[in-house]
């Protein structure tokens, strides 16, 4: 699917971005370079007219807080996420499904997943979605040890980096578990805002295509983090219609950096 070009474009941006995951703390190394990978996705794509619906953004995200459950937004910009994969069947079809629409979505991908199907993260990438960092193993992070989670997130990122040379600046903690200490040293260590959601359709629990679907399209709101998993058929089956009606609700989909972006710029005060 890659030209030979695209392998060593890759392998390259993977040696010089390798170092990057960890931007304080005892193994840190490079202050700050995890924008590198955020820039060159962002230099990848911006010439792109239309590779977005959203409106100019700035080239490098800012993020002020250490949590965002939503944005406050007046405009109808909402972030669909798609978490657990990436899956070998469903992300395909997802990412087919996306296409089509012209949506960009987030994806939170656990680490040993990404080892596994690296080839997809590069479609993730390739086809201006983000990806971000759900830990190596999904791990419940309340339970760790504070070495054990930095290690879950550096194995989780370099997994990223090695597949796509793009540097993860997100991370979403399994199963919502976190808390304030937590939040601030993944804040100050990594770079990472933890991204909860405002929407849950509890996909997981299965409860239907169609009640998945409802569920989505009746909670989202202009500022909106809707949490979905691509590694279940039936969230995926859900997706042509809770899509096509928040399309025809007006709404535009943005990644989760371009939605905290985008609250930046319009200037709304933090919640
Ligand atoms: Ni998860």
């Amino acid at each position: 699917m890659f030209p030979a070009r695209s392998h060593l474009f890759f392998a390259l941006a993977a040696v010089l971005l390798l170092p990057s995951c960890q931007v304080a703390g005892p193994s840190a190394s490079h202050q700050g370079s995890w924008r590198k990978g955020y820039d060159l996705a962002n230099a990848k794509y911006a010439a792109k007219p239309g590779w977005n619906q959203a409106p100019a953004l700035p080239s490098s995200p800012s993020y002020s807080q250490t949590t965002y459950s939503s944005v406050p937004l007046s405009q109808p910009f909402i972030a669909m996420t798609f978490d657990d994969g990436p899956h070998p069947s469903n992300t395909p079809r997802l990412l087919d499904l996306l296409k089509q629409r012209n949506i960009k979505a987030t994806f939170f991908v656990v680490g040993s997943n990404s080892k596994a199907y690296p080839q997809i993260l590069r479609r993730i990438t390739a086809e201006g979605h983000e990806i971000a960092n759900h830990t190596w193993t999904h791990a419940n992070i309340t339970t760790l040890s504070t070495d054990a989670l930095r290690k879950e997130l550096r194995d989780s990122c370099d997994a990223i980096v090695k597949a796509t040379g793009v540097t993860p600046t997100l991370f979403r903690p399994p199963y919502g578990a976190t808390n304030a200490s937590i939040k601030s040293l993944i804040k100050t260590e990594f770079g990472y805002p933890s991204i909860i959601w405002s929407v849950d359709p509890e996909d997981w629990k299965r409860p239907g295509v169609q009640v998945v679907a409802d569920r989505l399209v009746a909670g989202a709101r202009p500022g909106a983090i809707l949490l979905a998993h691509d590694i279940h058929k039936p969230t995926i089956d859900a997706m042509p219609s809770a899509l096509d009606r928040l399309l025809a609700k007006g709404f535009r989909f943005v990644t989760v950096s371009q939605l905290i972006a985008l609250g930046q710029k319009s200037g709304a005060p933090t919640p």
